[in-house]
């Protein structure tokens, strides 16, 4: 058992080490080459005809919304439950976010939850496979196109997550992808958009590069002077070609570090099995979760509140989080416009915590964690 066992570690290699090495050593260090090629091969890997590299997820919604025309008066509907970032994005285009319920075993929107909250300035949906867990995508891309609003799904988690038999990000219209370490794969910072229309690919790599119409990489690899004009307003949230070289490293690695935490989860999952007022996050019965988050949901029965609970995981050496957060929770929404109740989203956020799981714990540490658990349960009095 290690002295502590932290909630997540980036899985970084010597090979990692290398590619950064050799990008530094090319002399092409800004987005260039390496990035072309990993958006090449992430798109490929997740079923998308076009891959936009980006900055960060944040970066990659907040375009999203941009190519979408969505702005001032608008209103775009997304789960509260969801790192701030999802909301965030709505508010940089000057448009206001609307928060929706979560299923409560699925920690995701329904087709029910948004249609709760739908108006006739509903411009945009952002869906979020929040953790790992992908949304039922068929019930609510079907939903979406009905309603005729753009649906863009928040991969950030998803990465190596299916549904219904295919990659999270095959068949949708755009999807955001984050490689932030606390992700499955990592390059550090960075994200990506994913999407099959190759005309709005295109727009999108303008409006990542200050709006210019030739990509300043193109543009140093002619031998020809190409004089570029700016079409519109854009943004510098471009990736460097150090990031895209660990990025492409990483992509090697997921299948693997996706099967690695699959065993993991289905091993808590037995663990936690008898533990009374416990439930943990599993599989949605039309996909399967590369389980980037592993939550637990505590119940009275548990009898223990979740921060002490996070509190005991902590003495003993465990650094467990607190569940994914509730965005009209915090000071920054208090002011966005009242939902008419996100019970489910308040329950999740107030009672679950998110336990460790890596490449690097054993079962050693499950058991250990697990152990901690079973003892709290009921132990409120002690
Ligand atoms: C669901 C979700 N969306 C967006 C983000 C933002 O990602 P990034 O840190 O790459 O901007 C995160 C990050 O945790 C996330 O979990």
């Amino acid at each position: 058992m290690s002295a502590t066992i932290p909630v997540m570690i980036p899985m970084l290699g010597e090979e990692e080490a290398q590619a950064a090495a050799d990008a530094v050593r090319s002399g092409w260090v800004a987005q260039g080459p390496r990035v072309a090629e990993f958006e090449r091969s992430f798109s490929a890997l997740v079923g998308a005809g076009q891959g936009v590299a980006v900055s960060s997820c944040t970066t990659a919604l907040h375009l999203s919304l941009i190519a979408l025309g969505v702005g001032p008066g608008d209103e775009v509907i997304v789960p509260s439950f969801s790192f701030i970032a999802t909301a965030n994005a709505v508010r940089y285009v000057g448009a206001t976010p609307v928060f929706a319920d979560v299923d409560l075993q699925t920690g995701n929107v329904t087709v029910e939850t948004l249609d709760r909250v739908r108006t006739g300035r509903t411009a945009a949906i952002i869906a979020v496979h929040q953790g790992g867990v992908p949304f039922d995508v068929r019930a609510v891309r079907q939903a979406a196109a009905e309603w005729g609003v753009p649906l863009v799904e928040d991969a950030a988690c998803a990465a190596g997550s299916t549904a219904y038999g295919a990659p999270v990000g095959a068949g949708s219209l755009i999807s955001a992808w984050s490689f932030h370490p606390r992700k499955v794969i990592t390059t550090g910072e960075g994200g990506m958009l994913t999407l099959d229309d190759a005309d709005r690919a295109v727009r999108l790599r303008r409006l990542r590069e200050h709006g210019m119409n030739v990509s300043a990489a193109d543009r140093h690899a002619s031998a020809q002077p190409i004089l570029e004009a700016y079409l519109e307003t854009g943004w510098n949230f471009r990736m460097t070609d150090i990031q895209a070289a660990v990025g492409l490293v990483q992509l090697g690695r997921l299948a693997g570090l996706v099967a690695q935490r699959r065993r993991l989860a289905a091993r808590y999952q037995e663990l936690l099995a008898d533990v009374e007022g416990l439930w943990a996050v599993r599989d949605p019965a039309y996909g399967e979760s590369n389980f980037q988050s592993f939550w637990v949901l505590l119940s009275p029965e548990f009898g223990v509140g979740r921060d002490r609970v996070l509190s005991e995981l902590a003495a003993a050496g465990v650094s467990a989080r607190r569940g994914i957060m509730a965005s009209h929770l915090e000071p920054a929404y208090q002011d966005a416009p009242p939902t008419d109740g996100l019970p489910n989203t308040e329950r999740l956020t107030r009672d679950s915590l998110i336990l460790p799981l890596h490449h690097k714990l054993t079962e050693a540490d499950q058991d250990h964690i697990v152990g901690i658990l079973s003892k709290l349960v009921g132990s409120s009095a002690s």
